[in-house]
C-alpha cells in the first residue's frame, strides 16, 4: 500500500474510488456508465441535487448563500471573482504564488493591489497588523498556501466583502461561512478530484458591478441554473459526492479537524525533533495541510537521498514544491495518522543512517 503525500490531485478515500469504479461500469443500476448516462437524467439530477446538499450541511452554508460547481480550476476562478466583484479597486493579501495570480487576473479589470505580502522571506510567513481599507470593493485571502505550507486558521474580520481561495483547506476546519462575500477552490484536495471547482456565494453581494458579464463568467447563470447551464464535469462532481457521504460518515469537519490537527502536530513535532531535517514555514503561521521541510545545514546534499529512500518505503509525492526546494507532505483528510507515522520512521531512520 502506498502512503501518499501528494499536494493535488491528492489521496481521496478509498470508498469514492471504489464507487467511482462501479457507477463508471454502471451508474445507480441504469446499466449506463457515469461517464455515458445524460446529465439531464432523474438519476444524474439526483446526484447533483445530493451533492450540493451534502455540501450544504458539512460546511453549515447559511441559506442566503448558493453554491456552483464549474469546471476552469481555482485559475479561472481568479477571474470570475474579478468579473463579478470588481467595480473600481481590491485589495489582496499576497501569500504566495497563487495569491499572486489571483491579483493578476483583478488588475486586469481594475485597480488591484497588494496590501500586505510576505514575499521578502519567500513567503514563509502570513503577514499581520495590516488594516484592510474601507474603500476597497473586497479583500482578498488565501487560506492555505499549498507550496509554502502557512495557514490563516481563523476568519477574519473584514469591513468590506471577504473573497477566500479555500482551495487547499476548505473541510478541513469548522469556517463561519457568515463572515466571507464568497469562498471558492479546486476541488482537488479535500473535496474531490480534479476537473471541478467549487464557489460559496453570498446571494446579496452579487450583481454590484456595472460591466457586461460574459454568460459563462457570470455566477448569476450558474446559480439559476443550478450549475447546470452547459454540461457539467459530472465524473469529478460524482467523485466529490463519494468523498463528502465519507467526510459525513466518519463524523464531519469537527471529527475531521481533530484527526488533521493531530496528524500535522506529529510531523511538525519529528520535523522539530530531528536534527538532520527542519521546517520552513513560520511556526505560528504553520498549516496542518501542507508541510514544507528542508534537510538542515549542513545535510543538503542529502535530499535526493532521502526522496530515493521514502520511496523504498512506498512514500509517493514528497518533492518540494520548486520554489521552496526540500519536501512537502500533504496531509490532506484522506491521509491518515498510519501514513503519516510511517514517513516519522522513515525520517527517525534516515536520521540513524546519515547523522
Ligand atoms: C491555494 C490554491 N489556489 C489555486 C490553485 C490553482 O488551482 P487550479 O489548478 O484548480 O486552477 C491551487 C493549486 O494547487 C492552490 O493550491
Amino acid at each position: 500500500m502506498k502512503h501518499i503525500f501528494n499536494a493535488g490531485p491528492c489521496v481521496l478515500p478509498q470508498q469514492a474510488i471504489d464507487n467511482a469504479i462501479e457507477a463508471l461500469r454502471n451508474f445507480k443500476g441504469t446499466g449506463v456508465s457515469l461517464i455515458s448516462i445524460s446529465h439531464r437524467t432523474k438519476e444524474w439530477e439526483e446526484t447533483m441535487d445530493e451533492t450540493r446538499a451534502l455540501w450544504k450541511e458539512l460546511l453549515n452554508i447559511p441559506d442566503d448563500y448558493e453554491t456552483v460547481f464549474l469546471g476552469g480550476g481555482a485559475s479561472l476562478q481568479f477571474l470570475y471573482v474579478a468579473m463579478n466583484f470588481l467595480e473600481k479597486k481590491a485589495a489582496y493579501l499576497d501569500t504566495g504564488v497563487w495569491a499572486h495570480k489571483a491579483l493578476k487576473e483583478a488588475a486586469g479589470l481594475g485597480e488591484a493591489y497588494a496590501l500586505a505580502s510576505s514575499a521578502d522571506k519567500n513567503y514563509s510567513y502570513i503577514p499581520k497588523g495590516y488594516i484592510i481599507p474601507r474603500d476597497v470593493d473586497y479583500f482578498h485571502i488565501t487560506t492555505n498556501n499549498t507550496i509554502y505550507g502557512t495557514e490563516i486558521k481563523h476568519d477574519i474580520d473584514s469591513p468590506v466583502p471577504l473573497i477566500a481561495d479555500m482551495s487547499s483547506d476548505i473541510l478541513s476546519r469548522r469556517v463561519d461561512v457568515k463572515k466571507y462575500a464568497m469562498i471558492y477552490g479546486g476541488a482537488q484536495k479535500n473535496a474531490g478530484p480534479a476537473g471541478v471547482a467549487f464557489a460559496i456565494i453570498r446571494k446579496d453581494a452579487l450583481g454590484k458591478v456595472s460591466r457586461y458579464i460574459p454568460t459563462m463568467l457570470d455566477y448569476r447563470t450558474h446559480i439559476d441554473k443550478g450549475s447546470m447551464f452547459n454540461t457539467p464535469p459530472v465524473f469529478s462532481i460524482f467523485v466529490m459526492n463519494e468523498t463528502l457521504k465519507w467526510l459525513k460518515g466518519i463524523g464531519g469537519i469537527d471529527a475531521i479537524h481533530e484527526i488533521d490537527e493531530k496528524k500535522a502536530a506529529t510531523l511538525y513535532g519529528e520535523i522539530d525533533r530531528n536534527s538532520i531535517f527542519k521546517g520552513t514555514a513560520a511556526v505560528e503561521d504553520r498549516s496542518i495541510m501542507n508541510v514544507p521541510f528542508v534537510m538542515a545545514p549542513g545535510y543538503e546534499e542529502l535530499a535526493p537521498k532521502f526522496l530515493e529512500f521514502a520511496k523504498e518505503r512506498d512514500l509517493v509525492g514528497l518533492k518540494g514544491h520548486r520554489s521552496v526546494g526540500g519536501f512537502r507532505a500533504s496531509l490532506y483528510n484522506a491521509c491518515t495518522q498510519e501514513d503519516v507515522d510511517a514517513l516519522v520512521k522513515a525520517m527517525q531512520e534516515f536520521e540513524k543512517e546519515n547523522k
